[in-house]
């Protein structure tokens, strides 16, 4: 039993918008519309199949704006976020990290690597981007051996597991959003090592009493400004501060909150436009 069926044909570029809004009473799955030469639009029609009246309907609408004729195919559903992970291939990132996209079918980091298995879901954090990157090519430079370390936004958990893999005595992960938080568990957990991050669903302030080593923050500048009383706050005297997610254009900004916060910058990464910072506060050693 097919689920959906597809409609598509060639109409006048001009005719788009007729046609979106002849379409607008009937429940359509979607529409699709792309440019092509000579004034011309491929378009896609979706509806879902075993109602010929509603198909009957919208082809004949279809086929009164196409210039030529309409095809039809019938389709089953397809899991496209599963696909399209089956496809992702590991990756390195940096000097040490290896970046594998599938937890269930290991793969060998090459030599001198670690591997992370990562999957791409919903949560942000599959490695691919400049600013988790940055995050990890500051990690693997200042080591986490014994350290205590903590995760701010942790994401996929991505930061977190890295910390853990460099052999950091405590890792506490915390993110506002509660599907994160899950993910960053699930992530956890299927690492080839015990893998145990303290994964918090919460506010950063919900943490007292505790120093951290280090401290990894990777957001944006505006979502970092508000954090970073307490990200000092839980910063050892002694301590480090990665931040990543901002743009080179915001690095005086960001320069001008951690002095409001005493801390100042002590190393910098970048990759493209964006940038990483590993801070300490004022005087640290
Ligand atoms: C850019 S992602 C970073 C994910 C991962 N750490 C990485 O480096 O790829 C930022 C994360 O911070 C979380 N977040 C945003 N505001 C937060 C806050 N005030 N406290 C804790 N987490 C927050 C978001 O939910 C998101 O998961």
């Amino acid at each position: 039993m097919d689920d959906y069926v597809e409609l598509r044909g060639l109409i006048a570029e001009i005719d788009e918008d007729g046609l979106a809004e002849r379409l607008s009473g009937w429940p359509v799955l979607g529409i699709l519309v792309e440019p092509r030469e000579a004034d011309r639009a491929s378009v896609a029609v979706w509806i879902r199949a075993g109602d010929p009246y509603l198909e009957e309907r919208v082809a004949g609408i279809v086929t009164g704006f196409a210039t030529g004729g309409v095809d039809r195919s019938a389709h089953r559903d397809a899991d496209w976020a599963a696909a399209w992970r089956a496809s992702l291939a590991p990756f390195e990132v940096g000097e040490r990290w290896w970046i594998d996209p599938h937890p269930d079918r290991a793969t060998d980091a090459p030599p001198g690597r670690l591997r992370l298995a990562i999957e791409a879901r919903a949560a942000f954090g599959s490695g691919t981007h400049e600013s988790t990157q940055l995050a990890l090519l500051q990690l693997e430079r200042l080591g986490c051996e014994g350290l205590r370390v903590l995760d701010v936004g942790t994401g996929s958990g991505v930061l977190a597991v890295a910390a853990d893999r460099l052999g950091a005595a405590m890792v506490v992960a915390v993110d506002t959003d509660r599907v994160a938080a899950w993910e960053a568990r699930s992530t956890a957990r299927r690492q080839t090592w015990s893998c145990r991050p303290l994964i918090v669903a919460g506010p950063v302030g919900c943490l007292v009493g505790v120093a951290f080593d280090l401290v990894l923050c990777n957001m944006i500048h505006s979502e970092l400004g508000p954090l970073l009383g307490e990200i000092r706050r839980l910063t050892a005297a002694a301590g480090r501060v990665v931040l990543s997610g901002m743009l080179a254009c915001e690095r005086e900004a960001v320069e001008t909150m951690l002095g409001e916060e005493d801390l100042e910058v002590r190393a910098e990464a970048s990759i493209g436009e964006w940038i990483g910072l590993t801070a300490a506060p004022a005087g640290a050693s």
